[in-house]
């Protein structure tokens, strides 16, 4: 989970937990480039309408990326233990079910029962040395 959970809108924080905002984009704040670095993977929760979504992070060959930790197979958490969610080459994201194999770089399934199906993408952005979570409301 994430360390730090501040929500931003418009330059005000919040704390997280209750996010009942109307602004089109939120910012969650993730973690930072050198927890993720040393990491490999960062797991965060975020609030969207009242529902909490797990997410992770990646870094992978000099670039971060971010989805839904959502198999799409059924619908549970991909990782088996914490902030573990690469398959035994570290290529791959696996799904600790059924072995659903994963590209890091589009999230599309290459092998497994939902096989063609995709992780839901997260955008996010770095800032300074941090990253955030962006999500619409
Ligand atoms: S739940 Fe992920 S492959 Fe079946």
């Amino acid at each position: 989970m994430c360390e730090k959970s501040i929500l931003e809108q418009g330059g005000n924080c919040l704390l997280s937990g209750s996010l009942l905002m109307s602004k089109k984009v939120v910012r969650l704040y993730a973690c930072s480039l050198n927890d993720l670095h040393a990491a490999g993977t960062v797991e965060c929760e975020i609030m969207v309408q009242n529902e909490a979504r797990q997410c992770f992070i990646l870094h992978y060959n000099d670039s971060i990326y971010a989805y839904v930790n959502r198999c799409p197979h059924t619908g549970i958490n991909l990782n088996w233990q914490p902030n573990q969610f690469f398959d035994i080459t570290g290529q791959l994201i696996q799904c600790s079910l059924h072995g659903a194999l994963f590209r890091i770089e589009d999230g599309l399934c290459i092998r497994g029962p939902c096989l063609g199906d995709s992780l839901q993408a997260v955008n996010f952005e770095v800032r300074d040395n941090d990253i955030y979570l962006l999500y619409d409301q």
